[in-house]
């Protein structure tokens, strides 16, 4: 079903405002011309705006803002990223599903949402996914130690910030690795794995973007330090184009990760980064390290210059002074 209506948007989007008939999309499909009438009612119901005359055929008027698998694929030209594409309305956790599909899934299989309603984030908090965002992880199957593991996280941190930065949008890396524009976060990264002492089976890599998600969606203690795409840019974006870019971008930076090796991808994440050469505090379970932020170590740990020399942190709450 779903591979047929995405045949039937690809003809009527290639046809452009000339009308298909019934017929010549059934000849083109191998089906009936009943058949073909019967998934443009379904793609109706989907949102498709569909026009139909009698004797002349059908034309596509307008899509809907919705990450259907067909709005994301037309067009894609990737060869593992996203060429399954899991799409769901409503879902507790596309991190969750993509763990559970993670041992027989395709290396670049993505599971997306419009809503999530047990969104993870970082640390076990909760993150809020209201319509319009973008919810989606990707499965990796790097061949790599567990122990680098946290590189893909850079490396997603990369290609996110390289896409809104191709939309014309000026965003950064924060350390860890959340993107932010301004000092405002707009996408955090979640990593998780299933690994052996030695070995890892698969990786998801779940990124979650306030795209055109209103700040006042967001719970009153994310407001001020949160933003969205649509709310700095002034418009909604179009998500599946953005959606697409990114997983252009996702397959360009993992080629070069398995390619040319993970240094240009950290040169990149230092030059996208507004945390390097900062002052900071970062916070940690146990201490608070404060100087200035020189440098990131390929595992992820943030190298912090104070005068007792350079102390590397792996994770902690950074606060610029
Ligand atoms: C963070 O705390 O900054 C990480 C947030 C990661 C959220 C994304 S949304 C898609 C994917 N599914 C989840 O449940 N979490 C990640």
């Amino acid at each position: 079903m779903a591979d047929r209506k995405m045949d039937i948007i690809r003809a009527l989007k290639e046809a452009g405002k000339e009308p298909i008939s019934g017929e010549e999309l059934g000849e083109q499909l191998g089906i009936s011309r009943t058949m073909v009438w019967k998934y443009i009612k379904n793609l109706e119901e989907d949102g498709y705006v569909i026009e139909s005359s009698p004797g002349s055929g059908y034309t596509l008027v307008s899509a809907p803002d919705k990450l259907y698998p067909s709005e994301i694929s037309i067009g894609l030209d990737t060869s593992i990223m996203g060429k399954e594409v899991h799409y769901f309305e409503t879902l507790d956790s596309t991190n969750d599903l993509a763990k559970k599909m993670g041992p027989k899934a395709e290396e670049g299989t993505v599971v997306i949402a419009e809503t999530q309603e047990s969104g993870r984030g970082r640390k076990g908090d909760h993150w809020v996914s209201p319509k319009g965002g973008i919810w989606l992880s990707v499965i990796l199957k790097p061949g790599i130690l567990p122990a680098h593991a946290p590189r893909l996280t850079l490396m997603a941190g990369v290609a996110v910030a390289n896409t809104m930065r191709q939309f014309g949008i000026d965003a950064s890396i924060k350390w860890p690795n959340d993107i932010v524009i301004g000092e405002k976060k707009v996408c955090g990264i979640l990593t998780e794995m299933d690994a052996e002492a030695d070995h890892i089976g698969f990786v998801v890599i779940g990124i979650g973007i306030n795209a055109n998600v209103s700040v006042e969606e967001l719970p009153e203690e994310f407001r001020g330090s949160s933003t969205s795409l649509s709310s700095v840019i002034g418009e909604s974006i179009n998500r599946a184009e953005f959606v697409r870019d990114l997983l252009r971008s996702l397959e360009s930076e993992y080629m070069r990760f398995k390619i040319d090796g993970f240094d240009k991808i950290l040169d990149d994440w230092t030059s996208l980064s507004n945390t390097i050469g900062r002052q900071v505090d970062v916070i940690t379970p146990h201490k608070i390290v404060s100087g200035k932020a020189v440098g990131v170590t390929p595992d992820g740990a943030l190298v912090v210059e104070d005068e007792e020399g350079l102390h590397e942190v792996m994770a902690g709450r950074c606060i610029y002074k």
